[in-house]
């Protein structure tokens, strides 16, 4: 027998010693990490980052180093001619089976740790805080437009990838390619939208919001500033016809009709943005198809426009469902409705959208620009306003900023005008896509305009004096300049863009 194979193992090299001793910290090292996740609340994306890939990986290398040394001392032994041999295990001896029941302890030790690690790793990456802000310059737009939605307690993979391995293994390729693109920055700025491979609405909103839940209306409360000295109140409360479920809980008509269970809606856009859509097709709950072409167009029933012929659902008219950037005029009527800016300064509604649209290169820039926009503006013009209230225009300051910083991101291009929002009509086509009169069927009937098709106005009018009518209220137009008639001419998003107009 050789007796340099004998109490010499072959782990004694450097290579599988250095590999120990790192193993050794780096399980340390992770264990400590581990806890410390555990503890904390809110986690640091890149605590996390470090934790369960870093971490991990580092501990890995370190084992394969020591076993790499092993197999290689092994070889140099046997090049040097000691013979091939395994080791004898002899469970009598009593140094053995320590070392037997020490190797099961820990192996047993680390393959538990292994899997909550795993477990933890999948957690993570499933997790609000890495979806938003691992890269937090490139999510920042949609992370904090998150936040300020009625989803900010939905996790971004409860819309964005939804249950099951496939698409949690697909989500996977596509968010290594994203993480490519992030560090050779090869991302486009803004984001481009509509996402082509978003998982269908049935597989996601469903989940939560499920049709037959639809029926009967709900109501909405809006408050408008006209852009003049006294900043115009305009109240108007309407009724939205959100029906359309199934019965037996109401009538089958109403906006959701669209995704009654047994009704469906087809289409073709002829650009990428989905704003231009010059065909359309229903099929009923009766099976009855009908085919709606935009005069204008040229195309006709049977020959619709080349490419995808997609089915509406959710997201065709939600599709700003959790990352709003609201336009300036309406982020700032709704700073003043509930006081955060005063109303009571003059041109205040004016001057704030003026001072939001101007083109900023960053949060810090816009900061100091704006607050100097609006206090030169009130020294210079209204002096005696200045002096009086100076508490009042601070604060709205203040508040302009914030809405600048939560719905503007310069370091994106990201701004209102760059998502369209499908759900009206008011500032983008939206529903009016559709819905303009312009789009006829067969026998001649075209898909209506018709106010009172989707909502009613059951109040109108300024504050001390609004009209009511709980049937329903003709539409009247809040800046009596612009023309009795204007908005029967012409569809309010062509003359509304969001800004002052
Ligand atoms: C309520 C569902 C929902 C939640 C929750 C949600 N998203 Fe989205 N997200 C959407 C929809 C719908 C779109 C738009 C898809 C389209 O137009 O094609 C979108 C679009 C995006 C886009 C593309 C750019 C843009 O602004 O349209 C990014 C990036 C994004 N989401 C990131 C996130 C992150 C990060 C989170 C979590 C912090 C999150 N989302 C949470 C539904 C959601
Ligand atoms: C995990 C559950 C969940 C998922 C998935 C989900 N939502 Fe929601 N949604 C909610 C909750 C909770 C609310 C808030 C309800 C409230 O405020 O009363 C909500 C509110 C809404 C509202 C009402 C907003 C408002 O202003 O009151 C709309 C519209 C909506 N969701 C659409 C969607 C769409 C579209 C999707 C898919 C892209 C989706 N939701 C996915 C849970 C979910
Ligand atoms: C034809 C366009 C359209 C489609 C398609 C559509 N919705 Fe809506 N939905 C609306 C409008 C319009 C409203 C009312 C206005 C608003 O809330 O902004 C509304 C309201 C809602 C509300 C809040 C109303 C309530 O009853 O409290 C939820 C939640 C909602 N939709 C979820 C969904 C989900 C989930 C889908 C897909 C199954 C869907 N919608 C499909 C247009 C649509
Ligand atoms: C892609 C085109 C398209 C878009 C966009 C669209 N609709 Fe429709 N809508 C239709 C079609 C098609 C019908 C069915 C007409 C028919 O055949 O009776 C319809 C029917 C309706 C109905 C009547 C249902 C009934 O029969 O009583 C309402 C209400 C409605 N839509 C509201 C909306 C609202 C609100 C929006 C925007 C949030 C919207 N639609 C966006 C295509 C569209
Ligand atoms: C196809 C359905 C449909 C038709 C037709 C329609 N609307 Fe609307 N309208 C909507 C929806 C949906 C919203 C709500 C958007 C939202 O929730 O933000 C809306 C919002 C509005 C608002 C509030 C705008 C805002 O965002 O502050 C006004 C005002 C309004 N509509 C007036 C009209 C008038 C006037 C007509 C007739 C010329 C009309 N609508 C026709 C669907 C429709
Ligand atoms: C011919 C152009 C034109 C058309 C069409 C038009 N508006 Fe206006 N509207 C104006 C102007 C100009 C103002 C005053 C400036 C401002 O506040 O935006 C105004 C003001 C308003 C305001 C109050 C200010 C605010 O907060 O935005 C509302 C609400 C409004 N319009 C709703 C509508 C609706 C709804 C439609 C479609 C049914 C419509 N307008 C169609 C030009 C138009």
């Amino acid at each position: 027998m050789n007796q340099e194979n004998k109490g010499n193992s072959y782990f004694t090299n450097w290579l599988s010693v250095i590999g120990g001793i790192f193993s050794v910290i780096m399980f340390a090292v992770n264990l400590f990490l581990v806890i410390q996740d555990f503890i904390t609340k809110e986690g640091n994306p890149y605590l996390g980052v470090i934790t369960y890939f870093l971490a991990p990986a580092l501990l890995i290398l370190g084992l394969a180093m020591t076993v790499f040394g092993a197999i290689r001392e092994r070889s140099r032994r046997i090049k040097r001619g000691h013979v091939r041999r395994f080791p004898q295990i002899d469970f009598n001896n009593p140094t053995h089976q320590k070392i037997a029941f020490t190797t099961i302890g820990v192996s047993t030790l680390f393959f538990l740790f292994t899997i909550l690690g795993l477990f933890r790793s999948y957690e993570f990456t499933e997790s609000t805080t890495f979806c938003g802000k691992l890269c937090h310059k490139v999510m920042a737009p949609e992370y904090t437009a998150y936040h300020h939605s009625p989803h900010a307690n939905v996790t971004c993979v409860e819309c964005h990838i939804g249950p099951g391995a496939e698409w949690y293994v697909r989500s996977k390729f596509a968010g290594a390619y994203q993480v490519y693109s992030v560090i050779a920055n090869r991302f486009s700025k803004p984001i481009k939208t509509p996402i082509k491979h978003l998982r269908p609405a049935q597989e996601t909103c469903e989940h939560c919001h499920w049709p037959r839940q639809f029926y009967g209306a709900v109501e909405q409360d809006h408050q408008y500033f006209l852009p003049d000295e006294k900043n115009t109140e305009w109240k108007m409360r309407m009724l939205m016809f959100v029906g359309g479920g199934m019965p037996p809980y109401g009538k089958k008509e109403g906006i959701h009709w669209h995704m009654n269970i047994k009704s469906k809606v087809y289409y073709v856009a002829t650009d990428e943005k989905r704003q231009v859509i010059p065909w359309i097709k229903s099929i009923g709950p009766d099976g009855k198809e009908k085919i709606y072409v935009d005069k204008e167009s040229g195309f006709s029933a049977d020959n619709p426009p080349q490419g995808e012929m997609r089915r509406m659902d959710c997201m065709d008219c939600h599709n700003r469902p959790s990352h709003t950037f609201k336009a300036p005029s309406a982020a700032v009527n709704e700073a003043i409705a509930c006081g955060a800016i005063d109303k009571t300064l003059p041109y205040i509604k004016r001057e704030a959208v003026k001072a939001l649209v101007v083109e900023y290169p960053s949060h810090d820039e816009a900061k100091v620009k704006i607050r100097e926009q609006l206090e030169t503006f009130y020294k210079t013009e209204h002096p005696d306003v200045w002096a009086e209230k100076k508490k009042n225009i601070s604060e709205a300051v203040k508040t302009t900023i914030d809405i600048y910083k939560t719905n503007f991101f310069p370091q994106m291009n990201v701004t209102w005008k760059v998502y369209p929002d499908n759900i009206g009509h008011f500032i983008f086509p939206g529903c009016f896509r559709c819905h303009d009169n312009k789009h006829e069927a067969a026998d001649g009937k075209a898909l209506t305009n018709e106010c009172t098709v989707c909502h009613n106005i059951i109040e109108q009018g300024p504050p001390d004096a609004t009209e009511t009518n709980a049937n329903g209220l003709e539409f009247k137009h809040p800046d009596q300049d612009v023309g009795e008639d204007a908005w029967k001419e012409m569809s309010c998003y062509e003359c509304h863009t969001g800004d002052l107009a």
